[in-house]
């Protein structure tokens, strides 16, 4: 038999709540900028939150609003300047999804939020977590939500250890009885404040309201860290006479999927042969200083490859996924590193 936790709840908690909220009158966030009373903006904001701090999100968030003001300004847009205006945030599927659910709300359902959460998340991107919180803010729902702080959380207060579905099972049950009665979307920006600002990963217990009874000891089972994988790449910045830049789109998966990106090759040796590959064929190649860009699981060593006076030598596929960019044109989507080095290029003589 499962060994019960600490802290078992057999009624619902306003002890737990009360505190947190007592706690987020004076410490939480208050002001940010999705704050207010529209379902777009927290939508948006929601989604650009999954597994990003709340600073690197603000300034996505400003410039995607003034870009996109409305979901029938989002709906109407096309994807690559929605992938434009992710660029840099990473995980460039929510940007996909975002605009695919922007479509479906606008017509298919004649623009017409579903207000709960099992109608939230049938929209593209949107998870239970995420659901719940945007029932929460946008419709004044009472609905639990388990993020990666409110699991941190709740784990420590109640010493639940354990991994799979039954573990997560307990947590959103664990979630859903320290709901209060009122307040709740205060409560649930009360916790995830929390888990953010003082149940951190290194946790600061003497600033914690739930400090007094927490059963966290300090001990936690070691999560085995994942070496930071280490690769190196040769990246072509491949340029005509007239300036364009060849750019290729990125396959849809993965952190940079579906963005604009450079021609890739393993060895700064292999750039003639993978200008081939792509039908062309440059006058000379100059390397430019490499740089070390860091990924979450993986650090990237580039080496950038200037291909001048590139010709085409036979004739491309065409499609959407090539194009010759114009460098004194705004950049499409393209991951952080590549912007830099399109900068770069502009910068030379
Ligand atoms: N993480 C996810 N949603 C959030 C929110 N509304 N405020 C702060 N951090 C969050």
């Amino acid at each position: 038999m499962a060994k019960p936790c600490k802290n078992s709840l057999a009624f619902p908690d306003d002890a737990f709540a009360a505190r947190v909220l007592r706690w987020y009158d004076l410490h939480g966030r208050h002001d940010l900028p999705w704050q207010v009373s529209c379902a777009y903006r927290r939508w948006v904001s929601e989604i650009m939150l999954q597994q990003t701090t709340v600073a690197a999100v603000i300034p996505y968030f400003m410039r995607f609003m003034e870009r996109f003001p409305t979901i029938d300004a989002l709906s109407e847009a096309p994807v690559a300047d929605v992938m434009a205006h992710w660029a840099g945030l990473g995980y460039y599927a929510r940007a996909r999804n975002l605009h695919a659910a922007a479509r479906v709300v606008v017509r298919t359902l004649q623009g017409v939020w579903p207000q709960t959460v099992e109608g939230l998340s049938a929209l593209p991107g949107i998870g239970r977590s995420t659901a719940g919180a945007i029932a929460v803010f946008a419709f004044a729902a009472r609905a639990p939500i388990l993020d990666a702080n409110v699991r941190r959380i709740l784990r420590r207060y109640h010493d639940e250890q354990g991994t799979g579905a039954a573990h997560t099972r307990r947590l959103w049950a664990l979630a859903a009885d320290h709901l209060p009665a009122q307040r709740v979307a205060d409560y649930t920006q009360a916790i995830m404040d929390l888990g953010a600002l003082v149940c951190r990963k290194t946790p600061d217990c003497p600033r914690c309201p739930l400090a007094s009874d927490c059963a966290f000891t300090g001990a936690e089972p070691a999560v085995a860290r994942t070496a930071r994988r280490e690769r190196s790449v040769a990246m072509l910045l491949a340029q005509r006479a007239d300036g364009c830049v060849f750019l290729v789109r990125r396959p849809t998966r993965g952190v940079w999927g579906g963005l604009w990106s450079l021609p890739e090759c393993p060895l700064a040796d292999d750039a003639a042969f993978c200008l081939r590959q792509h039908g062309l064929e440059a006058r000379a190649c100059v390397l430019l200083a490499p740089f070390t860009h860091t990924l979450t699981h993986c650090t990237l060593h580039i080496q950038p490859i200037h291909a001048q006076g590139v010709v085409t030598t036979s004739p491309q596929p065409g499609g959407d996924d090539m194009m010759w960019y114009p460098l004194d044109q705004p950049a499409p989507g393209v991951p952080a590193p590549v912007g830099r080095l399109l900068t770069r290029l502009r910068e030379i003589p």
